[in-house]
């Protein structure tokens, strides 16, 4: 078997990916095999951490109209809704899974807490962080950046529906280029829009790695945690 390259990964599933090529909502053949590849990471004996984001539900971003700390919490809600979707799909294959809310909800899911998650890796338990940081204003991003940071994660798998990171919107441009590799700064420097400027600086200032990959290829998720080449390496 295959040595793995890291030995405790977070991986960031967008919303958007989870709606596969519905519009909205869940695509249950997306969630299967998402947790098909999750188990198989685990057999390979990689921590798995999962942050979910939650915008195949809701866009608190994209709501102009609405308050922005609410709809930011009705985005955290949609997280939720994701991470319990994930909860199922794994236990169904035999992977013990716990949920942990970043906004307490004890009768649906453990509240955050960090040694109690770092205990659940330890043990082979895969954990899902849902309800992003907890905070209006930051993104699911953040909290995966944050999440990485506090449980020393050895790098962020960025599961996006692009297959990397390019110098102009590969929807829009068909001449955009996609970057092999690159350095933090440069996200910020050249106003990338793979992660927000909070998610990126967290990344950064804690020197923590990721791999931005597109998730609509089945076994990318197994080849980023085992350390192939694939999407656009950003360093640490
Ligand atoms: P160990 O202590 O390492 O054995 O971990 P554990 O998660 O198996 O133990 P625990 O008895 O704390 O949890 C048993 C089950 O209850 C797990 O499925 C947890 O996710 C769940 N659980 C624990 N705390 C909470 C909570 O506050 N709310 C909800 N809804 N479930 C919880």
């Amino acid at each position: 078997m295959q040595e793995p390259k890291y030995k405790r990964v977070v991986l960031k599933i967008s919303g958007e990916a989870l709606a596969g090529e519905k519009e909205f909502g869940i695509d249950q053949d997306v969630i299967n095999s998402i947790a098909d590849e999750i188990k198989e990471i685990r057999e390979c004996g990689i921590d798995v951490a999962v942050v979910v984001g939650g915008g195949n539900i809701w866009r608190g971003r994209n709501s102009p109209q609405m308050d922005r700390a609410t709809a930011d919490y009705m985005g955290m809600l949609a997280t939720v809704i994701n991470a319990l979707a994930l909860q199922d799909a794994l236990e169904k294959r035999n992977i013990e899974t716990r949920v942990q809310t970043a906004i307490e909800m004890k009768e649906i899911a453990e509240p955050y807490i960090r040694r109690r998650a770092m205990r659940h890796l330890e043990k082979g338990r895969v954990v899902i962080f849902a309800a992003g940081t907890g905070n209006p204003f930051f993104s699911t991003d953040t909290a995966a950046a944050l999440r990485a940071a506090e449980i020393e994660a050895d790098v962020i798998l960025l599961a996006k529906k692009v297959d990397g990171v390019y110098d102009s919107d590969p929807m829009k441009n068909p001449n955009a280029q996609k970057f092999d590799s690159l350095e933090y700064i440069d996200i910020l420097n050249r106003g990338l829009g793979v992660m927000d400027s909070t998610a990126t600086s967290l990344c950064m200032d804690n020197k923590i790695p990721i791999i931005v990959f597109g998730i609509n290829k089945a076994g990318n998720i197994k080849k980023a945690a085992l350390g192939e080449n694939i999407g656009t390496f950003v360093k640490g």
